[in-house]
């Protein structure tokens, strides 16, 4: 049996067109299929080592406009292949901008058992056109990744870094290595693993972030929105409304009484996440509109603005994985 990798093809700069081939940066995201991307691959059959090669358009789309109906049918799409025999894992070409909430609602839904083959999103900072595009090398990089032995759960690649949906963020607005997973040094999880040539160098931490911390997820997680999700036919679902609110300097309680004025029984404000300062602090006046929040029957949950270190006792998730945590827990069929 000839093993597959199935690539499923979203959009992003990876898939952007510009006019000239020097403009790295003034650019439509989400033209090129994927058929075509796949073609203008250095290296790609060398990566993919005797498997065979499967490609779906999923959807085509700059990921700041990806929706929950987009990421449920790519859920869908995983959970499909994963569970046929011949298809080792799956690449899936993303935008940057919100690679990492994909990444970690996949990470939250696909069953566990399905995540011993892996998943590995990948996305590019220059459009397809640009003379210096780096789509071509993440997506080879992707494909090596997806294919070797020790890779399982869903990961994600850029700039020849490895990291693990759970961690991943970007951090930087053009750099070609725009995403972290923080620093090992200072008691991050960082990278799992680097791509060095056509070798994947995996770190120690791989092994007891990812068994660990993943099963303990599953454990803790709403089984009932992941079956609705992915085991379902259910056309439609009511996603609930969760809002992600940032603590600053005089931040007032007026946007989430906004938030509340303008909420309906047809559309009702179910969470809000604070991105809070610091440790998830919130300024007297926000957290005074808060209180008035909850009684409504609106559950909020308190994230942190800084990048690295979460909340302690509460949560190590950014604001907008803790939305999607949340969303999960409040997911019910329309
Ligand atoms: C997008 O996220 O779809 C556009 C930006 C990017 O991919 O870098």
């Amino acid at each position: 049996m000839t093993e597959k990798i199935v690539v499923l093809g979203t959009g992003g700069t990876i898939a952007g067109t510009a006019a000239s081939s020097s403009d790295h940066t003034g650019y439509t995201a989400a033209q090129i299929g994927i058929t075509s991307l796949l073609q203008s691959v250095p290296g790609l059959q060398e990566a993919l080592q005797g498997r065979e090669l499967v490609s779906e358009q999923l959807a085509q789309l700059d990921s700041k406009d990806m929706d929950f109906d987009t990421m449920r049918r790519l859920a869908q799409s995983c959970v499909h292949h994963l569970a046929q025999p011949e298809v080792r894992a799956i690449v899936i070409t993303h935008g940057t901008d919100t690679l990492e909430e994909t990444a970690y609602f996949l990470h939250r839904v696909i069953p566990i058992e399905l995540q011993a083959k892996p998943v590995v999103l990948t996305c590019a900072m220059r459009p397809a056109t640009s003379s210096e595009a780096d789509g071509p090398r993440n997506l080879r990089d992707a494909v090596l990744v997806a294919g070797d032995s020790h890779a399982r759960g869903v990961l994600s690649v850029c700039a020849g870094d490895v990291h693990s949906a759970k961690t991943v963020q970007k951090v930087h607005t053009y750099a070609l290595n725009a995403f972290s997973s923080g620093d090992v040094a200072l008691g991050e999880p960082g990278v799992v693993a680097q791509v060095v040539g056509d070798q994947v160098l995996w770190k120690p931490v791989f092994q007891s972030f990812l068994d660990e911390k993943r099963h303990i997820d599953r454990i803790e997680s709403a089984q009932a929105a992941i079956d609705l999700i992915v085991n379902t036919s259910v056309a439609k679902i009511a996603w609930p409304r969760v809002e992600i609110v940032l603590n600053h300097a005089q931040a007032t309680g007026s946007i989430v009484r906004a938030l509340l004025a303008e909420a309906t029984s047809q559309d009702p404000l179910c969470g809000i996440v604070v991105a809070g300062t610091g440790n998830g602090t919130v300024s007297e006046s926000l957290q005074s509109a808060l209180n008035e929040a909850q009684p409504k029957g609106v559950e909020v949950i308190v994230a942190s603005r800084c990048a690295w270190g979460g909340v302690h006792d509460v949560s190590a998730l950014s604001a907008v994985k803790a939305r999607i945590d949340l969303m999960l827990k409040l997911l019910r069929a329309a």
